[in-house]
């Protein structure tokens, strides 16, 4: 069977249902991490995806890209992001990675992501971070990605968005796209990508299995500073949830991720991985499309009443 898929809001692009985050190869340097990025990122265009998501923030991940799918470009949608720091390493202010909106700073970073990328053109280009409204028209960010579309050098205008800016960017009626976080165990979002989603923009969501908390064989060791937090509250909104009662035998994994996949108005979610067997059970968990409706019903309801408890 092949991969699902349907329109990334007005972009017309066909995407499928799962495409693919590529943060996780940032650290990926090194001979053997070379290869092994080499061949996951085969196997992610192998098996169908058509969706790729990067950022200059994402340590070697464009060059990976680059360096390993220049070959394949036109079987992908490239997303990449921008007002992530040209020139110096960002810094970390306020729990936020550190990010410059500047019209100078959008065209460089962009310029930038095209050579790492090795191509004439992203086919998107998000605005990283979720900055309010107010600053995006002070530093005139969307003029500079709107020059730069003029120019061919993107085609399609995002946003990384967040609440509580999230209404604020719909309403500004200039992205073609917004990306999200959503899974079973971060449902905040679930109304604002319907919203999105009726505004005729496409919903890329990220996060989709929250960052693999719940996995059985998920490293805490490995998480970064920013996330060890993040993944000990989800598995413990899983495990008051009583969710594992509820798997009749299906991994965890694809629960999560046959969960988000059955939200309507999802268009695609980019699950991260840096290992090909991860990459391949997610494939085949996507291939078996959303959870059925009756489950999904409950596992919503479990949650809300265990965040309620809280
Ligand atoms: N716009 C933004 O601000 C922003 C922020 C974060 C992420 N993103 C984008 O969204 C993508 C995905 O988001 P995310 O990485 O935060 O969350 P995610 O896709 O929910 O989770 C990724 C994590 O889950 C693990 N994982 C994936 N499949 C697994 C499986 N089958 N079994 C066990 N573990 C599994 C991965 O570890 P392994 O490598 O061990 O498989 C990885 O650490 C990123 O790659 C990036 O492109 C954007």
């Amino acid at each position: 069977m092949s991969q699902q898929k349907n329109p990334l809001g007005r972009t017309g692009f066909e995407t499928t249902r799962l495409g693919f985050g590529a943060m996780e190869l940032a650290g990926s340097a090194g001979a053997t991490a070379d290869k092994a990025a080499n061949r996951l990122l085969g196997s992610v265009l192998d098996s169908g995806i058509n969706l790729i998501d990067t950022a200059p923030d994402y340590g070697l991940s464009e060059e990976l890209i680059g360096k390993h799918l220049s070959h394949r470009r036109q079987e992908f949608f490239l997303a990449s992001k921008c007002g992530c720091l040209v020139g110096r390493e960002p810094a970390f202010k306020d729990g936020k990675l550190e990010h410059d909106f500047s019209a100078e700073n959008i065209r460089a970073g962009v310029e930038q992501s095209l050579r790492r990328l090795k191509t004439d053109h992203l086919d998107l280009v998000q605005i990283h971070s979720s900055p309010s409204r107010a600053l995006v028209e002070e530093q005139g960010t969307v003029e500079a990605m709107i020059e730069l579309r003029k120019e061919g050098k993107v085609r399609f205008l995002g946003m990384s968005s967040v609440l509580p800016d999230l209404a604020d960017h719909i309403e500004m009626g200039v992205f073609d796209v917004f990306q999200l976080p959503y899974s079973a165990l971060q449902p905040e979002h679930e109304a604002m990508i319907t919203r999105a989603a009726e505004a005729g923009a496409g919903t890329i969501v990220r996060g989709g299995v929250a960052r693999g908390a719940t996995a059985p064989d998920h490293d805490d060791e490995k998480d970064h500073d920013f996330w060890r937090g993040f993944v000990r509250d989800r598995r413990d909104l899983w495990t008051r949830a009583g969710l594992d009662d509820l798997l009749e035998g299906l991994p965890r994994m694809e629960f999560m991720l046959r969960f988000a996949l059955g939200h309507p108005d999802l268009h695609t979610t980019i699950v991260g991985t840096a290992k090909s067997e991860h990459l391949a059970s997610n494939v085949a968990a996507a291939r078996k499309g959303p959870l059925p409706e009756a489950l999904r019903s409950e596992a919503r309801r479990r949650i809300a009443a265990a965040a309620r408890a809280r």
